[in-house]
Order: C-alpha cells, then sequence, then structure tokens
C-alpha cells in the first residue's frame, strides 16, 4: 500500500512541530537532485483494548539511522533518546490512533548544483497512519528480480540512502508489472539477498536461514526480532548462510521482514509454489508472536516498545529530555 499525507497532519521539520503543508525544502536542495538523504522506518501499534499506542525499538531505529547518516557525513544532532521523545510528542500532537509509519529524514539541504556534498544538513520526522504494505495474511506472489541488488562498494546497502531505494524501485515496479507481489534480489555473487525493502528468511530442514549482513543486504531490525522469536518461542535454530536461488524452490518456508511488511509469508516464487503453496506452520506462529510482541500483549518483549500515551513512560534505555529542548 502507499499512503498519503494530509497537509494538517503535524511534522516535526526545521526543529518545529508544523503542519505538512508548511514543510517545504526548494527545489534546488542537493538531496533531491543527488539522492543525498538517508532515511529510517519506524512503526507504531495501536492496540485497541489497552487504548495505547507502542512504538517498536525507537532506540535502535535512531541509532542506525545515526550510524547510516555518517556515511554521507550527515548530522543529527540529538540522541535516539531525544530523538524517541520528539516520535512520542510527534504522534501525541496528531492524537494518532491507528497504526502509524514514521519516516525521519535527514538530508544535504545546500540549494545549489555540484555534486560533492557540503555540510549543510537537515533533518525532520514524519508520522502518518499506515496500514499494511502488503498483504500479508494472503501469502504473497514473488519473483526473483533481473535488477541485482547494490553493493556495498557502490552504494551500502546497510544504508537506507535515499538514492539507492531506486535499485527498490526498479525491482518492485518490474516484478509488480510481473503479475508479482514484489521482488526478490540476488546480489553481485547471484546468492539471495532481501526483498525490494524488507529481509527474507526460508525454513528448510527444521532451521531457519537467513541471509548474513554481508551479503547486502540492510541490517533490519524486524529481521533481528523475528531470529530472537524464533530462537527463544519457537525453540528453533536460526543460521546466517548464503541462499541459493534454487534453494527457494525447494524450501518448507519462505517469508520476508520488515518495519513496513512485519512478518509477511511467500507461498510463491517465480510460479513455483512454495512446499504445498499454503502459509507455513513456522511462519504463522511467528506472525501472531510479532503481531503480540508488538502490541505490548508478551511481557518479555515489552522491552522493545516504547508506550506513546501513557504518560508517555520510557523503558529502561530511555531517558526524558529536557523540554527546552523540544522545540513547540
Ligand atoms: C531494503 C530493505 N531491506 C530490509 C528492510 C527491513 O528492515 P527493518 O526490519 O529494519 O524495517 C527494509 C526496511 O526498510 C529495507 O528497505
Amino acid at each position: 500500500m502507499q499512503a498519503d499525507g494530509n497537509p494538517n497532519m503535524i511534522v516535526y521539520f526545521g526543529g518545529k512541530y508544523i503542519p505538512l503543508g508548511e514543510a517545504r525544502v526548494g527545489i534546488l536542495t542537493h538531496a533531491l537532485h543527488y539522492g543525498t538523504g538517508v532515511f529510517e522506518g519506524i512503526r507504531a501499534h495501536w492496540d485497541e483494548a489497552q487504548q495505547e499506542m507502542f512504538v517498536m525499538r525507537p532506540v535502535e531505529h535512531f541509532e542506525r539511522w545515526k550510524q547510516n547518516c555518517s556515511f554521507l557525513r550527515i548530522v543529527v544532532p540529538p540522541s535516539p533518546q531525544e530523538l524517541t521523545e520528539i516520535t512520542l510528542e510527534l504522534i501525541r500532537r496528531n492524537d494518532f490512533r491507528t497504526n502509524v509509519y514514521v519516516r525521519p529524514l535527514g538530508y544535504k539541504s545546500a540549494e545549489r548544483v555540484g555534486v560533492c556534498f557540503d555540510d549543510q544538513d537537515a533533518f525532520s520526522l514524519i508520522a502518518m497512519p499506515f496500514g499494511n504494505y502488503l498483504p500479508t495474511d494472503r501469502g504473497l506472489r514473488a519473483g526473483v528480480s533481473s535488477w541485482r541488488r547494490i553493493d556495498d562498494n557502490a552504494i551500502p546497502a546497510r544504508g537506507k540512502i535515499c538514492g539507492a531505494y531506486v535499485n527498490s524501485a526498479l525491482a518492485s515496479d518490474e516484478a509488480r508489472r510481473s503479475g508479482f507481489d514484489d521482488a526478490i534480489f540476488l546480489n553481485e555473487n547471484g546468492h539471495v539477498a532481501e526483498g525490494a525493502a524488507c529481509n527474507i528468511f526460508m525454513v528448510r530442514k527444521r532451521k531457519l536461514i537467513t541471509p548474513s549482513v554481508t551479503e547486502n543486504v540492510l541490517e533490519g531490525i524486524t529481521r533481528d526480532a523475528v531470529m530472537e522469536l524464533a530462537q527463544r518461542e519457537l525453540g528453533l535454530e536460526v543460521v546466517e548462510r548464503p541462499i541459493d536461488r534454487s534453494e527457494l524452490y525447494v524450501c518448507d518456508e519462505l517469508f520476508f521482514t520488515g518495519t513496513a511488511v512485519g512478518v509477511a509469508p511467500v507461498v510463491e516464487v517465480d510460479h513455483r509454489q512454495v512446499k504445498d503453496g499454503a502459509i507455513g506452520a513456522v511462519t504463522s506462529k511467528l506472525q501472531q508472536k510479532y503481531f503480540d510482541a508488538t502490541r505490548g500483549h508478551l511481557q518479555a518483549y515489552q522491552k522493545w516498545l516504547a508506550p506513546v500515551y501513557l504518560g508517555g513512560k520510557m523503558n529502561d534505555q530511555m531517558q526524558k529530555i529536557p523540554a527546552e529542548l523540544v522545540a513547540r
């Protein structure tokens, strides 16, 4: 799915909370011409029974974002804890009571022609209502892309660098026009890398297998969460190793993971059914565990969550920032 922004919703831009319709950049902005921005994607899930919104692993997301920004020498001054507090405040100001997607963006903001970047940086945070990115309730049909995943020595795939998402857009567009729900990338070594905007896992011979982080993949936070759930909750052995394309055709189960997609079963690859074409048992259990963990239903995983409304209580990793740092 795609989501449009409502011009009246409040965003964080230029150090202030302002309506989206007033948050504008000039057409000479460096990032617009050269893709010199780094973004992040964070989910907040609404739990109707508890009347609460839970932001998923915001500190880890902001740590990753700041690290990735350093690839382009983009400086985002607030700490991950301060950025978390800004995010909670942003959701409160919009009074969202539905699942939300948070999109931080750091970018080269100089308004001039010339590819080399300088030290003019800016950042913004947008929070918007966002439902299912892919239809995760039914199994997905995926196709291996003719486009290869970008290589670490060209543009780091672990970076969430704006310009690099042309690679994902080309693969996604090709897959959809060919009748698939989404694409699977191979890397330049010919190994399975990931989906267009998600990581990939297969179940084979009772092991959960995913490409390692040196296979030109994004080091997904959902990937990390699912690995922990698989080991702790299902007692599965998790293996990080190269995956061949043909293993996708003979595996027992296959699924994507990501902030936008959650845990999304794949039941067909390149017009071949995965096993019997039904959603597998491991995938279903992980989908349910992930759903419960992200809605605050599982005590052991509340460490991942920052509640938005109940007094904005922060978990142990977080500290409140001084009110004067939060622009009004
Ligand atoms: C290319 C790519 N791979 C994987 C992921 C999944 O990462 P995460 O679970 O941190 O959202 C994303 C999500 O943004 C992505 O864009």
